[in-house]
């Protein structure tokens, strides 16, 4: 029988099998793959060898190449394969974390704790003070409606007072009717109304908590911040323990060296008003960039109830009087502790979270 091309073709394919089956990795597959199959291996050799043969010869030997060439391809397939899965595998295990080495290994004994922070240790400090003078602690929602927030503190829909307050709306119900609080003074509208459902005045109480306005963040402002309002309903109540209660609070808070004063200022909901502010701690006084230039930080406001409030809850203005304030946690913290910017409490910085443990 005259020699053909396919002669060797078992053999051939064997061995290609065999180098498919040694191929060690994806890259290695993609080098060798145009040799195995591609333009320069055997296999195209000799598909263009074919036309030596005599036409009768040509169908079968076709048959036998085709035949070879798809058990390679299969081959080199099921290889390829197998190299993907087991390089996903290999990569998985190099991404894997092993938490119980991160935590058995690094963590010196004793552990390190978390504490509160900051701002949690001063509402704290701030709720002992007016307790030992007397108040109980009470806390309000922090998504209230436009009445709690603005309408029952005589500050009705459109007032230009409002814009003291640059607000955060929640969708819900009418556009403009739910709010992010701007300040802790409705949960006094909270407090009186049940006061009155109850027939439990007089009230001496403070109030907590986290409260929200639309302002951009800068060395005394947080768009996020707390307030503690304060609210005494009583018979003969003046202006006179208002200011009696600001001071012993001064007092007891900042110690002997820090001086507060009292401004006249306007808020819709108190009649006489005034601003409280104290000495600023970070420049003594001096004037430094914290409290621009004055000397002053202002803490927050106080003043009589006004009258227009107490008709609002429902409060006979006649047999009873009372005062209000509302200053700043954060702000209290920041004097307290000479922190220059106040952003600093919300910046998670672990060097500056450190000093309060
Ligand atoms: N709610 C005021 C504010 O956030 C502060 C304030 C002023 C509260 C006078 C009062 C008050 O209770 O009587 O700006």
């Amino acid at each position: 029988m005259a020699s053909s091309p396919l002669d060797n073709l078992a053999e051939q394919t064997a061995q290609l099998l065999a180098t498919v089956a040694a191929l060690g990795s994806i890259d290695q597959l993609r080098d060798d793959e145009p040799m195995i199959t591609g333009k320069r291996s055997f296999l195209s050799t000799l598909q263009k060898s074919l036309g030596v043969l005599a036409p009768e010869d040509r169908k079968d030997a076709g048959a036998r190449l085709q035949e070879a060439r798809r058990t390679v391809e299969a081959a080199l397939e099921g290889r390829r394969d197998e190299l993907t899965r087991a390089a996903r595998l290999r990569q998985l295990e190099v991404d894997r974390m092993d938490l119980g080495d991160v935590v058995v290994g690094a963590v010196r004994w004793p552990a390190t704790v978390g504490h509160p922070s900051l701002v949690a240790v001063t509402q704290r400090e701030l709720e002992d003070v007016f307790v030992a003078m007397g108040f109980t602690v009470s806390e309000g929602p922090e998504v209230e409606s436009d009445w709690y927030n603005f309408e029952a503190l005589n500050i009705p829909p459109a007032h230009p007072a409002r814009g003291m307050w640059d607000t955060f709306y929640v969708e819900l119900g009418e556009p403009e009717t739910v709010v992010l609080r701007t300040h802790t003074s409705p949960t006094q509208i909270h407090l009186m109304e049940s006061a009155v459902a109850r027939d439990s005045l007089p009230i001496h109480a403070v109030m907590p908590g986290r409260c929200y306005r639309r302002d951009t963040p800068d060395a005394r402002h947080l768009a996020a911040f707390h307030q503690v309002e304060g609210l005494v309903v009583d018979h003969h109540i003046a202006f006179s323990d208002l200011a009696g209660v600001i001071e012993t609070f001064t007092r007891a808070y900042f110690g002997p060296d820090i001086e507060s004063r009292l401004r006249p200022a306007f808020f819709p909901f108190t009649e006489p008003s005034a601003e409280f502010e104290v000495t600023c701690t970070i420049c003594r006084g001096e004037g430094c960039r914290t409290c621009s230039q004055t000397g002053w930080i202002e803490l927050g406001g106080c003043g009589m109830l006004d009258p227009a409030v107490l008709d609002a809850v429902g409060i006979d203005g006649d047999e009873w009087s009372g005062f209000a304030f509302g200053f700043g946690i954060d702000r209290c913290a920041q004097m307290r502790h000479q922190i220059a910017d106040m952003r600093a409490l919300v910046e998670n910085d672990a060097r500056f979270l450190r000093q309060f443990s």
